[in-house]
């Protein structure tokens, strides 16, 4: 039987790095679900669609092949055919992403991916709604959130790294914004599942969260 481990929580709260790391110890793959939203929400922008008009986004979608390989472990997201691993990782993308992830036929789309591939392997899937609707049946799900000031502090500071020219205030009210779209939506909304474990790393150094969130998977998996 596959093992399937389920992070959900707010932007920034550390979700992709922690999770990366943890699947590297425990050997799983790691999936980052926002990377197929943020591939849709790349294609919706290319063509001129408004990323929040369904009416614009619904029809492309027949457009779209999505698709993940995993690279010496690393996932990398191809659209069509071309892998767009890098080009989804920007402020306007991120936005993007928040927004088709509001519409319904969006999320339907890019449903069954993520199951086949949680059927088929041992993951620690990253998303808004892995443990409430993806994967209800997940053998561990946690909730990773921290303050929106910490949250925006590690966000700029990953940009910065990559060279992105932001500054500290775009990111904040971004994330803000995001945060209310994301658990604000009808459908499929940024929530804890009432069984995840909730783990708050405000303050916590990387290590510190990489260790706790190891202590509960591993606590979890041995009681089943
Ligand atoms: O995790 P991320 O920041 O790359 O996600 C980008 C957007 O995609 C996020 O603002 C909301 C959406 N998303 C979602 O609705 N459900 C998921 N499982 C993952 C991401």
């Amino acid at each position: 039987m596959v093992k399937n481990i389920a992070i959900d929580g707010p932007c920034g709260a550390g979700k992709s790095t922690i999770a990366r790391t943890l699947a590297k110890k425990l050997g799983y793959i790691y999936v980052d679900t926002g990377a197929l939203y943020r591939a849709v929400g790349f294609y919706a922008l290319s063509k001129g669609a408004k990323p929040s008009n369904a009416e614009d986004v619904v029809p492309l979608l027949s457009e779209i092949d999505v698709n993940i390989a995993f690279v010496n472990g690393e996932q990398r997201v191809f659209l069509n055919g071309e892998d767009v691993s890098e080009k989804i990782r920007t402020p306007e993308i991120s936005m993007a992403a928040s927004d088709v992830s509001a519409i319904p036929e969006v999320r339907k789309f890019l449903f069954g991916l993520q199951l086949k591939i949680a059927r088929e392997n041992n993951v620690i899937m990253d998303g808004r709604d892995i443990g409430t609707v993806v994967l209800p049946n997940a053998d561990v799900k946690i909730f990773l959130t921290a303050s929106p000031e910490d949250r925006a502090k590690r966000r700029y500071e990953e940009l910065k790294c990559k060279g992105a020219d932001v500054t500290y205030e775009e990111i904040y009210s971004d994330l803000l914004k995001r945060d209310y779209n994301d658990s604000h939506r009808e459908t499929a909304p940024l929530k804890k599942a009432e069984d995840a474990i909730l783990v708050d790393t405000t303050g916590f150094p990387f290590e510190k969260s990489v260790e706790t969130l190891l202590g509960v998977i591993l606590s979890r998996l041995e009681g089943k």
